[in-house]
């Protein structure tokens, strides 16, 4: 019989375990549509705040020499309500939504927009590494974590998901409150602060002269995260930070991930990819003789 790719990250069901990464092609119905089809298990949405963002000024992002990307866009994005209404027609997309803000209040707002739409869970994004008041300066807040994700808990039923990076506090301190506060899974890891410089002009090349950086030369910090989490906490893990091949989607589930994001590589090779690693999970699993994605999750604790 063919091995099964449906997965579970606590009680959220897929039925493939790629989805596609937060900030990455996450705007539009029409794109979400097209990710799925593509063979991603879920999608998570740009992360949303309150009101409109507009981002930052050009240059947003920029290519690294020897692979993966520098970016600080500042989390532009239409706004919770508006996105909220057009997604209130979704019937077969599993949506995961992705949620930035500073206190308690902003995320129950946020929250409540979304009442009549069919989503499959929230991810806080406690760990964008360069936008002020919000992301990892949340993330590296324990006792804030902790007050945001209890207020949320207390109004909605719709799983949590915490979205954890590295920042200045201990990030085990943050996967620890949003365990404690009731989070149902975590994503780990966002982008990595990092700059870059033009020695021409002599100028940081980012608008905001700090960014985060993605792609594969996280992915061993990336699987390290998760690694630890999954050793430490009996908490589902969603990992994220690199992914570009079956193999490195594997490496994440034998360190304890229960499903991967990808992110980078889907600016690099398009749609591709999810069908690309499915498929390669998938004959991986046959020739290891594994029938179910949960018998591989953390076997690689074992030594
Ligand atoms: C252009 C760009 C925009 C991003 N925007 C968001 C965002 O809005 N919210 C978020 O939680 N992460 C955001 N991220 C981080 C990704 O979701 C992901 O955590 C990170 O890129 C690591 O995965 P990767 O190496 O597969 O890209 C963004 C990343 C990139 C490259």
């Amino acid at each position: 019989m063919k091995p099964s790719l449906s997965t579970s990250i606590g009680s959220i069901q897929i039925e493939r375990p790629t989805m596609l990464a937060s900030g990455i092609l996450g705007i539009s119905l029409d794109v979400f549509n097209r990710i799925y089809n593509a063979g991603a298990g879920a999608v998570v949405t740009k992360s949303l705040s309150k009101e409109p963002w507009e981002g930052y000024p050009n240059p947003t992002i920029f290519s690294v020499k020897g692979g993966g990307w520098l970016n600080a866009i500042g989390l532009s994005n239409p706004g919770a309500p508006y996105f909220a209404k057009m997604i209130s027609q979704n019937k077969e997309i599993p949506i995961i939504v992705s949620l930035v803000g500073s206190v308690e209040d902003d995320f129950t707002f946020m929250i409540k927009q979304f009442e009549s739409c069919k989503i499959l869970a929230f991810e806080l994004n406690l760990s964008c590494p360069h936008v002020e008041k919000v992301g990892l300066e949340v993330g590296d807040d324990p006792e804030l974590v902790k007050k945001i994700i209890k207020k949320i808990k207390s109004v909605t039923k719709t799983p949590i998901i915490a979205k954890v990076g590295l920042g200045t506090t201990n990030y085990l301190d943050t996967v620890l409150a949003a365990q404690e506060s009731g989070a149902d899974a975590i994503t780990a890891i966002n982008t990595l602060r990092a700059m870059a410089i033009d020695v021409e002009t002599e100028r940081p090349i980012l608008s905001n002269k700090i960014g985060g950086l993605s792609g594969t030369p996280i992915k061993p910090i990336a699987v390290r995260c998760v690694y630890e989490i999954s050793t430490m906490y009996d908490i589902p893990i969603i990992g994220c930070g690199g992914v570009s091949s079956w193999e490195d989607a594997v490496e994440f589930i034998l360190a304890g991930a229960s499903a991967v994001q990808l992110g980078s590589i889907v600016g690099d090779n398009w749609l591709s990819v999810f069908d690309d690693i499915n498929n390669g999970i998938t004959k991986y699993m046959e020739k290891k003789g594994f029938s179910k994605i949960e018998e591989m999750i953390g076997r690689a604790k074992r030594f």
